[in-house]
């Protein structure tokens, strides 16, 4: 049987990496600095429709060069064939009218006006909807570039897509938030996986990092490298996941903040993420329907309240928030697809992003390479730290 260790330093090298850090992010920016800076970043695709997903991924081929990057999907459950559109448009009529009537309701008491008649302000995709036909078109443009790792967030790869995908020199990866998932996830030919703690920001599930990382390595058994995420920001981190058998970090808050990330977040939201503290990152099913981390807001606290008629399953809730957010965003000021620039200001309140539990240590920002560089210095310090321990020990 290989040694787990054996097979961590095999991925990294795999990849090239100088440092086991796995980074998820959406802006495509922040994919390129954690590439270039030694470790990989994977850019999520769940955000961009297939155009915007194919010209960013032609920009990291042209930025990158040789040095490697991902990409993130997010295949459910389910048989979601009809396009987009029209996929909301059923969904939107099978939610029903209290659900509707509650939002009104919050929204008038944060005087958040309508949108009028045929006005459209801003789009985002809401999670499990026209699943099969937007994930087969996005695996398709990320064979069609330099990608070098996909990995999916929610349940198991399907086998004949992880084929597909093994035709190409590029390996794949999945997310488990339970070590009961991993005989799943390993049946269908997965090359590493990814054992997601609950303090990690976005979909997560129960189990925190530190129990959750040495489950899932005791039950792969060598078989594939397991890396560890939720909860880690700092080398202290980085090191103490690598001591509970992890072969490398996946991450996601932390590039929040960081000066490449500016562009893609309102300052409103920056500004809760830098003042936020860990007990501010909550788990609700209020923006996705699934169990999502995310900050605090006066949205997550409604649907949590005595007074809500309860969150709906995904897809349905996500589409309740995502035909909502349009009306947070304020006339004519759409960010080239990405964020609003500007919000109605009753909507402040209202408005969230999905954060783990380090946002209590995100408190300046700075840019990607400052924050690897720092993360490199700290795992030396933390080994050092480590081995003056042992010495004084014996
Ligand atoms: C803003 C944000 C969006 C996320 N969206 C996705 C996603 O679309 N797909 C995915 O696999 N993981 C997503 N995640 C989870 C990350 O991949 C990663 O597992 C997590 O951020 C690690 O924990 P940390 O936030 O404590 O670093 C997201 C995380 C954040 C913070």
């Amino acid at each position: 049987m290989k040694q787990q260790t054996a097979e961590g330093v095999n991925l990294s090298e795999k990849l090239g990496l100088s440092l086991p850090l796995f980074a998820f992010s959406d802006m495509p920016e922040v994919v390129a600095a954690v590439s270039l800076a030694g470790g990989i970043g994977i850019l999520g695709a769940l955000t961009s429709d297939q155009d915007e997903l194919d010209r960013r991924l032609g920009w990291l081929d042209e930025v990158l060069g040789d040095r490697p990057y991902g990409v993130d999907i997010v295949i459910t459950a389910g048989d979601h064939k009809a396009p987009y559109a029209a996929s909301q448009k059923a969904a939107e009529a099978s939610i029903p009218q209290g659900h509707w009537d509650f939002v009104e309701n919050l929204l008038a008491a944060h005087h958040v006006p309508p949108l009028s008649e045929g006005e459209e302000r801003y789009h985002v995709h809401a999670v499990g909807l026209a699943v099969e036909a937007e994930t087969s078109a996005q695996i398709d443009i990320a064979l069609s570039h330099r990608t070098r790792v996909i990995v999916n967030a929610l349940g198991p790869v399907p086998k004949p897509i992880v084929e597909r995908v093994h035709q190409h020199p590029i390996l794949v990866g999945a997310l488990v938030g339970s070590a009961h998932h991993v005989e799943r996830q390993l049946a269908t030919g997965v090359d590493f996986l990814i054992a997601q703690g609950t303090e990690a920001g976005g979909h997560c599930g129960e189990i925190s990092t530190m129990v959750l990382v040495p489950e899932v390595v005791e039950a792969v058994s060598g078989r594939v490298p397991v890396l560890a995420a939720g909860g880690i920001a700092s080398g202290a981190q980085v090191v103490a996941a690598l001591a509970l058998g992890a072969s490398g970090v996946w991450t996601g808050s932390v590039w929040l903040v960081s000066s490449e990330a500016a562009p893609y977040i309102h300052p409103v939201i920056r500004e809760k993420l830098l003042a936020a503290r860990s007990s501010d990152s909550v788990r609700s099913r209020a923006m996705s329907g699934k169990p999502m981390r995310q900050l605090r807001t006066a949205w997550t606290e409604a649907w949590e309240s005595k007074a809500s008629p309860g969150c709906l399953p995904a897809p349905l809730q996500g589409v309740i928030h995502h035909s909502t957010m349009p009306r947070f965003v304020a006339p004519g000021a759409i960010y080239d697809s990405a964020i609003p620039q500007f919000l109605v200001p009753g909507a402040e309140p209202l408005c969230g992003y999905p954060v783990g539990q380090v946002v209590g240590r995100l408190s300046s920002v700075r840019p990607v390479a400052q924050i690897v560089e720092e993360i490199r210095q700290q795992i030396e310090a933390s080994m050092a730290r480590l081995n003056r321990i042992r010495y004084c020990s014996e």
